[in-house]
């Protein structure tokens, strides 16, 4: 491979604490294109000279492909992570992907490219200090983690950003200053979702809530898949299936279920059907190299292309959700945006096409430049449209491409996963590295989209599944069922533990939303940010933390015998198992098919009783019990965050923050909860103590 490195002199500014950018020369800097992975530019605090920095990018070009080369040396002992959405071991030292979003419906260990692209690799050196570095492009770009850390772009010179920390934690931290954090989802959308590929007619999605209900089985969302469409016209509705679509949303309300509905880029090319001819009206398609409207196939046959990198575009797509939100919907699915096409090798459209993005984004360019952003920019329309629509609600869209910092608008899930136990084990290890890349509200198809899989790894899948962030099962068209019964009693009751676990888990699991929402942290953590010191944690992917304190460990191989590293006792403590005891027999059964959780010593978990939805009880927030691990000063601390779970009144105060310390004499454990912020306020509820490994008296005191 020629490479040749640039004759004309590197510069670096730094940007933020720890945060350094780098361009080429001085003339990429003043060429350089607008970033879509930053929350906002940031002015430089002054340039830096590299001698100083304990980081530097070196500059060159690959001749044979004319790329744009940037490498990163690292020490011996370095460990990689990030780079987004791959199929392989959380560990990405030794492997090469590609930026490219790609509908990889069927895709194996070890895919190039899947539906996201993250061009940010996080790294932990062997003391555990770290560094995280960006390639500032959204154009094509191979991560080659042979020996360092390699970007090789298309498209010409690109910044790299590079984030110094004294821990994975403070780099990860850093990265959500960079590209900003999510917004606090509904809590509906912190809950179970349950979807298929489809549930129609409209009977069949009341049969599936029925059954959810009658048999117990927590959950909080049913999702539309394509065929609610009327033949797959996006902004429709079959009118022999779905003849009345709020009807059918009231009826979910009152069934304590909100209500996701798929919407699609592609839109039918077709007189008569508004949407096509509206875009028409608004000149509102992508076009081709030649300048005609580009035309590519979809689930409705032939499609036009919204190009949403255009401000005019993206207000008039936002402005179809007006009467779409009507029907009293509640959150949107934006799927096949990569945006996938059917009747070509390449499944995207070719790279020629022409997009007329605002000045701020680029101007106008072709599609090899706005590729990876295209699905970014559509849920930035959609979320608008949405919040529009609702502007009393907070919005929940998803998504199926995205680039870094796409997290600024919806979730995102791992695509057309498959029902076998390769990819179940993949999912923890892609939903970590997703993590680390900042998509924090990130999950598989649990259970497998493609095939039908068995019970055993169904229950498996689900046992850990509802621990994810985003928490959904689905399943392709033509496969068996796959809702938690489907498999039979002993299956369902496992399904049943699992979503328990996660509601019981709530008050945690909403905290660290929360969190995430202030910082940047991810929800879901490796479980080497324990100890990132600890190098016998480094390629640990079977488990993983929620947060600092909660540790999953599951069995991710058929048997389940393979052998979690476990992060080692802090003080002779050592982490500690527990579990909740059966909702219904209230004894602790233990069932194989479920991880095992442990808590982190010196910490605190908040948990709630079980309900079966978020508005279940509302009154669920007068209970808590606070599971307590101390340390080996006898010490534990947490927090929790809590609101009204939907709406904007927590930007203004409504919200509490309350404070848990627990300290273990002689006698007794003291446990004290002291509001610390926040003017909502919850004052009568009760609140127990469960101090693992103690049979001592529990005084709790609130104030
Ligand atoms: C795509 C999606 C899948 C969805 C299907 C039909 O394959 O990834 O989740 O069910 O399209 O809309």
């Amino acid at each position: 491979m020629g490479l040749s490195s640039y004759a004309s002199a590197q510069v670096a500014q730094v940007i933020g604490d720890g945060i350094v950018r780098f361009d080429r020369s001085h003339e990429a800097r003043l060429e350089r294109k607008p970033s879509f992975a930053l929350v906002q530019e940031f002015d430089s605090f002054g340039d830096v000279s590299l001698e100083h920095l304990p980081v530097v990018p070196s500059y060159s070009m690959d001749s044979e492909t004319g790329r744009t080369v940037a490498a990163i040396q690292i020490e011996e002992g370095t460990s990689l992570y990030g780079t987004g959405e791959c199929a392989g071991p959380l560990l990405r030292n030794g492997f090469v992907t590609e930026t490219w979003n790609y509908d990889a419906f069927g895709y194996g260990l070890g895919a190039k490219n899947l539906y996201t692209s993250h061009p940010w690799v996080l790294a932990v050196r062997k003391d555990g200090t770290s560094f995280g570095v960006l390639a500032d492009t959204t154009y094509r770009c191979e991560i080659d983690l042979r020996g360092g850390i390699t970007f090789r772009a298309e498209g010409g010179d690109f910044p790299v950003v590079i984030i110094d920390g004294d821990s994975p934690q403070e780099v990860m931290k850093g990265l959500g200053i960079l590209t900003g954090t999510i917004a606090m989802p509904p809590k509906w959308a912190v809950g179970y979702h349950q979807c298929r590929y489809s549930y129609n007619p409209d009977t069949r999605v009341k049969e599936v809530v029925n059954e959810f209900r009658a048999r117990n089985l927590p959950a909080d969302v049913i999702w539309m898949d394509i065929d609610y469409m009327d033949e797959y016209r996006v902004f429709t509705f079959d009118p022999e299936q779905f003849p009345d679509p709020k009807g059918l949303n009231q009826w979910l309300d009152s069934k304590g279920f909100a209500n996701v509905w798929m919407i699609d880029p592609g839109v039918k090319d077709e007189d008569g059907y508004f949407v096509s001819d509206s875009g028409d009206e608004h000149d509102v398609w992508v076009r081709d190299k030649d300048g005609n409207v580009y035309n590519g196939n979809v689930w409705p046959g032939v499609c036009v292309f919204p190009d949403y990198l255009n401000k005019d575009v993206r207000n008039w797509w936002a402005g179809l959700y007006e009467e779409f939100m009507a029907y009293e919907i509640d959150g949107v699915w934006n799927d096949m945006n990569e945006p996938a096409v059917f009747n070509v090798e390449s499944k995207t459209m070719p790279e020629t096409n022409i997009h007329r993005a605002d000045p701020e984004l680029g101007g106008t360019d072709t599609h090899d430049r706005y590729h990876n952003v295209y699905g970014m920019q559509m849920i930035r329309a959609t979320r608008d449209g949405v919040m529009a629509a609702n502007p009393d609600k907070r919005p929940f869209v998803l998504s199926r491409a995205n680039f870094i910092g796409g997290h600024r608008y919806g979730a995102t899930w791992t695509g057309d996963n498959s029902a076998n136990w390769a990819h179940l084990d993949m999912s923890i290890p892609m939903s970590i590295n997703l993590s680390l890349s900042g998509q924090p509200f990130v999950g598989p198809d649990i259970g497998g989209f493609a095939y039908n899989g068995d019970g055993e790894l169904f229950q498996r899948w689900m046992g850990f599944g509802t621990l994810f962030p985003f928490s959904r099962g689905h399943t392709a068209k033509g496969n068996i069922d796959k809702e938690p019964w489907a498999f039979g009693p002993e299956v369902e009751a496992t399904s049943r533990r699992a979503l328990e676990r996660r509601y019981r888990l709530m008050p945690y699991m909403y905290t660290l939303f929360k969190e995430s929402s202030v910082t940047g942290m991810p929800i879901m953590r490796p479980t080497f940010f324990a100890d990132p010191a600890d190098l016998a944690l480094r390629s640990e992917d079977d488990s993983f933390l929620l947060g600092s304190d909660l540790l999953v460990v599951t069995k991710a191989t058929p048997v389940g015998d393979r052998v979690s590293v476990m992060p080692a006792a802090v003080d002779g403590v050592e982490w500690a198992e527990f579990d909740f005891p059966d909702f219904k027999s209230g004894r602790d059964s233990k069932d194989e098919n479920l991880p095992a959780m442990f808590i982190r010593p010196g910490s605190i978990i908040p948990s709630a009783p079980v309900t079966q939805h978020f508005g279940d009880r509302p009154d669920s927030r007068d209970e808590l019990t606070l599971i307590i691990h101390t340390d080996a000063t006898g010490m534990a601390h947490g927090w929790m965050y809590e609101d009204e779970g939907e709406g904007f009144g927590y930007l203004m105060g409504e919200f509490e923050v309350l404070e848990f310390s627990a300290y273990e004499s002689d006698r007794e454990v003291l446990v004290r909860v002291h509001s610390a912020a926040g003017d909502l306020r919850y004052p009568d509820r009760a609140i127990k103590a469960r101090v693992i490994g103690s049979d001592k008296p529990v005084r709790v005191e609130y104030r």
